[in-house]
């Protein structure tokens, strides 16, 4: 199923797409694509610009614990968790979640909110879950994330979201227009895999992926 929880959070943030393609674009998406500390806590160009805890996914949460009904004892993977602040914002509203982050960035899975109580491990999702079993998780989210993989690291995951969540839900960077598309390019610093929705859709079908997804574009 197509969602929107994401979407309004999206549409919130300013960006100048001019002025990021000027800006030495090639060294700074270098820079990004390590996915350290200058992404996150570094200048603006390199990514977040500084990425503290501001609540920004409580709203994101709350649709997740009413769309999947998560209760006390299920297991959450967030696959590309960052600092993990989503995940945290399901244990603000679900203290009896187990939940449980992969991320590559070092830097990121060193600076969760000091309350958090989950576990967050270093992984690159292309390498699989192979310490998972079948249907280990009530939820499998991956937010912001898989267009950062290459088609065939993308072709080998997807199936691996769908093995071990009972529930998906992706979301990722898309395009509708030449607008959008020249938007997304002028403005991503890490994606590699830019598709319109249909090709995404395309691509879930082709893996066996039949969770819940959902695009966000630069409009
Ligand atoms: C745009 S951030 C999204 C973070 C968070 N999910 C959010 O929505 O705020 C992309 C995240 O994907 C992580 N990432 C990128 N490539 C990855 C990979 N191959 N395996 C695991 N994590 C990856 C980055 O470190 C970063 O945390």
């Amino acid at each position: 199923m197509l969602l929107n929880l994401v979407t309004p959070l999206h549409e919130s943030t300013k960006r100048d797409y001019q002025a990021r393609i000027l800006d030495n674009k090639v060294e700074a998406m270098t820079e990004a694509r390590k996915f350290e500390e200058n992404y996150w806590d570094g200048p603006r160009r390199y990514g977040y610009g500084g990425y503290a805890y501001d609540g920004r996914w409580e709203s994101v949460a709350r649709g997740l614990v009413d769309r999947y009904d998560l209760k006390a004892g299920d297991n959450v993977l967030d696959i590309g968790c960052g600092k993990g602040y989503l995940l945290y914002e399901l244990q603000r509203l679900q203290p009896k979640l187990t939940l449980i982050g992969i991320d590559r960035s070092a830097h990121a899975i060193a600076n969760p909110h000091p309350d958090f109580k989950g576990v967050l491990l270093r992984r690159q999702i292309q390498h699989g879950l192979p310490n998972f079993r079948d249907e280990t998780f009530a939820l499998v989210l991956s937010l912001g994330t898989l267009h950062n993989l290459t088609l065939s690291e993308l072709w080998r995951t997807l199936p691996e979201i769908q093995r071990v969540g009972k529930r998906g839900y992706i979301m990722v960077e898309s395009f509708r227009s030449e607008a959008e598309w020249f938007n997304l390019v002028a403005w991503c610093l890490t994606a590699e895999t830019l598709m319109r929705p249909e090709d995404w859709q395309f691509l879930f079908d082709k893996t066996g992926y039949t969770g819940d997804h959902e695009f966000v574009y630069f409009a």
